[in-house]
This record gives C-alpha cells, structure tokens and sequence, in this order.
C-alpha cells in the first residue's frame, strides 16, 4: 500500500501513546494455567446479543476499507462469514451497505455517525434496516477526528484537496505502489462515501469528513431517537469509564464496547484493558460488554474474556491483511487468532473460551 494508506491503517492519534498501551496492557496479567488436563474437545463459539458466532473475534467498524483492497469492505464481510463471524460496517466506507450486506451470510451490523445530520443518519439507518444488518453500534467518542500525525505527514489534506500544485509532492507514494494504483483506479478510483447520502441523494466527498464530524456530535439524547429509529439492538461503542458505561444502559444499550477508537482519538487515555475490569464491576452481568484496542494475538483475546469481555472486536489486526491480500488476507488474520486462541485454551487447561475467568490470570509482579 502507498504510504498514506497503510498508515491511516496503522497510525493513532497525537503521540500514538494509547496506541502503543493499548498492545502494552496484555501484558500485565500472566496465565495460570492447569496442566495436565485433557478434554474431548474444545470449544470456541460464543453467541452476541444472542446471534450465534463461531468465535468470540468480531470484525470491527474500519473506515475506507475500499481504499485498501478494491470493493474492501466487501471483500472483508464475507471473510468473515466464511469464518463464522459477524462484520461491522464503517458508515465511513467506500463501499454501499447493501452490497456490502449481500457480499456475507453472517450478520453484518451498522456502525452509525451522525454525520450530514440526523435526516440523513434516519436514511442510513432505514436503508441498515432494510438490507438486514442486525445491530446498529453507535460510536460515542468521535465529536471531532483526533489529531492523526502521519496523515497530516503524507499529506492526506493536500491530496484531497485534488489540486495538482499542492497535491505534487505526495504522489511518489503512489507511483512506486503500482499495483495498489492499478487496483484502485480499477476499482472506481472512489472518493466518497455512498452511506452517506446529503440531500439530492448526493453520497459525501471524502474532502468534508472533518468537519462533517465536527458537526455531528452523538450525545446521550441522541440515543433515544436513534433507538425509535432502528427498533433493533444498539451496542454503544467508545465507552471509556464506568459512568458512560451506567449511562449507556439507561439510555437502553443492548450491549457496548469498551474502546478508544484504536488509539486513534484522545491520545493519553488508559489502554482497554485497563478499563475494562471497572466496567464489568459497573455494568454488573445488566449487558453485554465488547472490547477493542490492541488485540494482535489469540493470547490478548482469552486474557479479554478473562476480565469479563464477551467477544473482541479487530481492527487493525485484519485491515493489514485486508491491504496484503484482499479477503484471503483477511481469512488468514482470523486463521492466526482463532488458531492462536484455541492453542492458548487447550495450553490454559480450559475447554473453552466461554469457561475463561479471571482465575486463569494473575496481575504481573
Ligand atoms: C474513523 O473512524 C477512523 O478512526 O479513521
């Protein structure tokens, strides 16, 4: 990939520190494990908001999959209903929901920003509604993008501002990745975001994200309307603390995911897994609770269920091979997790990742 792509991928917000404790934080807890213990087998399925999956390893919301690998959004649904999971989409994506939800026999669910402003978000979500996704997640943490550094660096502004004078010095990226270009060209070259629709019908450039996001700040009022709106399950996603945690089930959350976005928002604050234990103790058993951040490996998932996480959600750990390797990547990212995450139960001496508990870690000395 050009470098402007992989590190919208791979880059966090100001001094990437919380993208960085994010991966760290797996490391304060050691396994405990019982040896020399066998089983008839082992048992990774799980069900979320009552929808059976074959893991506890979602496909989380990634913006501008088609930018990665052409139709990528596509491409990484169906990856992951071949794999027994469910995918969430990106309003953020270059791909329409409909093809996207055509594309997997897995649930899909709908990660929803407000941006264009609430008529269009109630278009989005009727037309989530009426392709099939089955959950909608409502992202809490966005009111404006975090500052990300190395897209400012690849001149990320600068080229969609698609004037060849400021867009000149950064297209030798381009040019030296010339299947990636190829791919893309191919592809519709697309700028813009057909989830999206501003009034006329007319799909959102990828110029005006920024500030659309700025005007477009969820709050927990919002959660009513958006729940009258959809009539289906709503996992709240972004919640950092044990109070937006109590306020996500009030607002009548089904589920919510404990994140920060990846690292990619507010730089600096705790890493998800060291959140997490706080608002298991808040939510006590009321909903169900979701994790993202950090997770590269089969052993951080199984240390996630141990606090009490009913599934992960991933990110980056299958967009690399999205941008690798189309949907094959994608199938081997999720071949190295669950492969990693079954030899991790069978080494734990646990039949399954429902039995995980926190009596299989210890807090590091
Ligand atoms: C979008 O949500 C992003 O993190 O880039």
């Amino acid at each position: 990939m050009p470098r402007a792509v992989f590190d919208y991928i791979d880059g966090g917000a100001d001094r990437e520190l919380t993208l960085l404790e994010n991966c760290l934080a797996y490391d304060d807890y050691e396994f405990m494990p019982r040896c020399a213990v066998a089983f008839d087998g082992y048992d990774l399925r799980t069900t979320v908001l009552g929808m059976p999956l074959s893991m506890p390893i979602i496909l989380g919301p990634v913006g501008s999959s088609r930018l990665f690998f052409p139709r990528g959004e596509e491409v990484a649904a169906r990856a992951a209903s071949e794999a027994g999971t469910a995918y969430v989409l990106s309003t953020l994506s270059g791909c329409r929901m409909e093809d996207v939800r055509s594309s997997s026999r897995g649930p899909c669910w709908y990660q929803l920003y407000l941006i264009g402003g609430h008529d269009c978000a109630r278009v989005a979500i009727a037309r989530a509604r009426a392709a099939g996704y089955s959950a909608l997640v409502v992202t809490i943490d966005t009111p404006v993008s975090g500052l990300r550094e190395r897209d400012l660096r690849n001149g990320m502004k600068e080229l969609l501002t698609f004037s060849p004078w400021k867009m000149l010095p950064y297209v030798a990226q381009f040019m030296t990745r010339p299947g990636w270009l190829i791919g893309f060209l191919r592809d519709g070259g697309l700028m813009k975001f057909p989830n999206v629709l501003l009034p006329g019908e007319v799909p959102m450039p990828y110029a005006d994200v920024g500030t659309a996001l700025e005007q477009s700040v969820v709050t927990w009022a919002d959660l009513k309307w958006i729940k009258d709106a959809w009539g289906g399950p709503i996992i709240v996603k972004g919640v950092h603390i044990a109070d937006d945690a109590r306020r996500a089930i009030d607002c009548g959350a089904d589920a919510l995911v404990v994140s920060n976005h990846g690292g990619r928002q507010l730089d600096g604050v705790p890493a998800t897994l060291r959140a997490l234990p706080e608002i298991v103790e808040a939510v006590a058993g009321r909903i169900e609770i979701l994790l993202d951040g950090g997770i590269r490996r089969g052993a951080d998932v199984a240390k996630a269920l141990c606090l009490g996480a009913r599934a992960v959600l991933v990110g980056r750990a299958y967009a690399y091979g999205l941008g690798a390797g189309g949907g094959k990547g994608v199938t081997q990212a999720i071949e190295i997790l669950r492969g990693d995450l079954l030899r991790t139960i069978k080494l734990l001496g646990c039949p399954s990742t429902a039995a995980l508990d926190r009596t299989f870690l210890q807090a590091r000395r």
